[in-house]
């Protein structure tokens, strides 16, 4: 190693003045060179030690006013280049929006629970809230569906051993006696939860799935109210100019009963197949509640009437997506539920 003088001072000085540090990259490139841990002002620290005694004084002196020139050099060539940064020269462009954080998405049936809940919002609707695991009154018996009745065959029911009165709720409309038994008419609500059948898993059938209940208990409540609500409700969900029409259909809790299905189209064989060739779809059961009911809950058939509908968050689901299979659902398939990010 050579001793430190003057005239390599100079020589490294021109020399580091002569780089190229007009971009953010090259002028961090030549800090680390310079000023890092391993640069060249630590190499030559290490050299000035070296320097014979009598010579040590003059060559500090060289050495600092060095090290002044050099982060002169450096600070210079930083503030050019901020200047040129701020003056939009840089190709930086700082009103672009930043990019978007990753922030996973709401579950299909969450979307549509929300913007079914928030369409019978606007109706005046409000939200109610029951057990999942109930007792036979509230899901059959207060529902008129009388023990032994057929009509409890039509949801296979999951019982509990331990207590036989107790069972999963096959149905939400178990939260309709709940209300009309705490509550006073007028009501108009609506219930949303899981419901629970014993059924094979396949592509139309889920042991679990979810429901929207409504309930519209007040004086001289018409079919006509029930007809134009549901109208409302399917125009707002499928768009205006939506088709619906009733079917005749049963349950044990409403008189009479109907089935409510949505004009579909009947164009594609798309329509076709999901249609089953009518163009109609099945959207959800409807009634005017049956007196017997009323009076079961402790409200009077004679002063109040009303009407109920239920319908199946999945099957609206998959129709607004048109989703071939029930179980995309509940495999909770980052693909399958990554494409509903955008619709929020
Ligand atoms: N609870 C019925 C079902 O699950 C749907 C329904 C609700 C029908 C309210 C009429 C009135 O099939």
């Amino acid at each position: 190693m050579s001793e430190l003088n003057q005239a390599e001072l100079d020589r490294l000085l021109s020399e580091a003045k002569a780089t190229d540090v007009s971009t953010p990259e090259r002028l961090e490139a030549f800090r680390i060179a310079h000023f890092g841990r391993q640069g060249l002002l630590k190499d030559l620290n290490e050299r000035f030690r070296a320097v014979p005694g009598p010579q040590k004084r003059e060559m500090g002196q060289a050495l600092n006013t060095f090290k002044q020139a050099l982060q002169a050099h450096f600070d210079g060539a930083k503030a050019q280049l901020t200047a040129a940064e701020d003056a939009g020269t840089s190709g930086m462009d700082h009103t672009r929006p930043s990019g978007e954080a990753p922030l996973g998405s709401h579950h299909p049936i969450r979307i549509v629970r929300r913007e079914i809940l928030s369409i019978f919002d606007r109706m005046g609707f409000t939200v109610a809230d029951g057990p999942e695991i109930e007792d036979d009154w509230h899901v059959f018996s207060g529902l008129n569906f009388p023990e032994e009745h057929p009509a409890r065959d039509m949801q296979d029911t999951f019982f509990i051993q331990r207590n036989p009165d107790l069972l999963l709720r096959t149905h939400t409309s178990s939260v309709q006696v709940r209300e009309m038994e705490q509550r006073e008419p007028p009501l108009r609500i609506v219930m949303p939860g899981r419901v629970f059948r014993n059924e094979a898993i396949s592509a139309r059938a889920h042991c679990i799935f979810h429901q929207i209940e409504g309930l519209y208990i007040d004086r001289d409540v018409s079919f006509a109210d029930l007809k134009q609500t549901l109208l409302v409700f399917a125009e707002q969900l499928f768009g205006s100019g939506t088709r619906i029409r009733l079917r005749p259909s049963y349950f044990p809790f409403t008189e009479p009963s109907a089935e409510m299905d949505v004009y579909w189209g009947l164009e594609t064989e798309v329509d076709k197949r999901i249609t089953k060739g009518t163009g109609w779809l099945e959207i959800m059961g409807c009634g005017m509640v049956d007196p017997a009911v009323l009076e079961a809950s402790g409200i009077d058939p004679k002063e109040y009437n009303g009407f109920a509908f239920g319908m199946g968050i999945e099957r609206i689901a998959m129709l607004k997506w048109q989703i071939g299979d029930l179980r995309a659902f509940f495999e909770n398939d980052i693909r399958f539920l990554e494409q509903f990010t955008a619709a929020h």
